[in-house]
């Protein structure tokens, strides 16, 4: 049986002490969420070593939001996996939408990043998703298989084991407007049959699949309830620990 998880993007948000208040505060309600669910916290980069002291006890897993596509050296303001594990970090998002968009991130870096985290024993959450204009063009399936292959298709089925893919609909980040379950099912289950494609049906099943995109306490329950569904990657809501674990609890 695949795993079920709970991640929580902060994104370019939270102070330090803010960000540990915010982890103490999910730690501390962990136990609330159904055995099996797995919570993961993905606090700025400036947070992790304190963040991962708040949650030492906790079953709560620490996530980087991204990586450097280089192991180490002269490469100013970047941060290696090396040093994210160093500070207890058991992933990182890679691939998210903001970074494709605003910084640049290629699917080439993105394979890049995702060797380096996964030989360094980092899990690596890898974010998938069309934009507006894809969707309203008929394109959402190619966009996402092909944003899928052009990461995924370079690695092998035992890599697959360290990788969770997130299905975020840029049109519905952070904008209150969720993808039906129905559209989201769709979707997951078209990556389940990309994966199973190139590394056969028991991995593909294997796989957990995130949904992200203004996903809240209200509307997790039918999102999760979905065959092809595993879980989410919450944005805005998991920067309250009642709307993070009120997600959790939807299982
Ligand atoms: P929101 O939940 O704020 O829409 O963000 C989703 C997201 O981008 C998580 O990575």
């Amino acid at each position: 049986m695949r795993k079920k998880i709970v991640a929580g993007n902060w994104k370019m948000n939270t102070t330090v002490p803010e960000g540990v208040e915010l982890a103490k505060a999910v730690a501390a309600k962990a136990k609330e969420v159904p055995a099996g669910v797995e919570l993961v916290v993905a606090p700025p980069f400036t947070h992790l070593a304190l963040v991962a002291d708040a949650l030492k006890g906790s079953p709560v897993k620490l996530s980087a939001q991204n990586c450097a596509d280089k192991e180490k050296g002269a490469y100013t303001g970047e941060v290696s996996v090396a040093m994210l594990c160093s500070v207890g970090c058991d992933y990182t998002i890679l691939g998210h939408s903001e970074r494709r968009q605003y910084y640049g991130e290629t699917d080439a870096k993105l394979v890049e990043k995702t060797k380096l985290a996964l030989a360094a024993g980092l899990k690596v959450i890898l974010c998938v998703g069309e934009n507006l204009d894809e969707r309203e063009a008929g394109k959402h399936f190619d966009v996402v298989s092909n944003q899928t292959k052009a990461v995924l298709y370079n690695f092998t089925a035992e890599d697959m084991k360290n990788i969770v893919v997130a299905y975020e609909p840029v049109w519905a980040i952070g904008t209150g407007k969720t993808a039906t379950a129905e559209q989201a099912e769709e979707i997951h289950a078209c990556i389940r049959k990309v994966l199973a494609d190139k590394f056969g049906a028991q991995v593909a099943d294997d796989t957990t699949i995130l949904y992200g995109g203004s996903c809240k306490p209200s509307n997790a329950k039918e999102l999760f309830a979905q065959p092809d569904i595993d879980g989410g990657l919450i944005g805005g809501a998991a920067l309250k620990a009642e709307d993070f674990i009120g997600i959790a609890v939807s299982f």
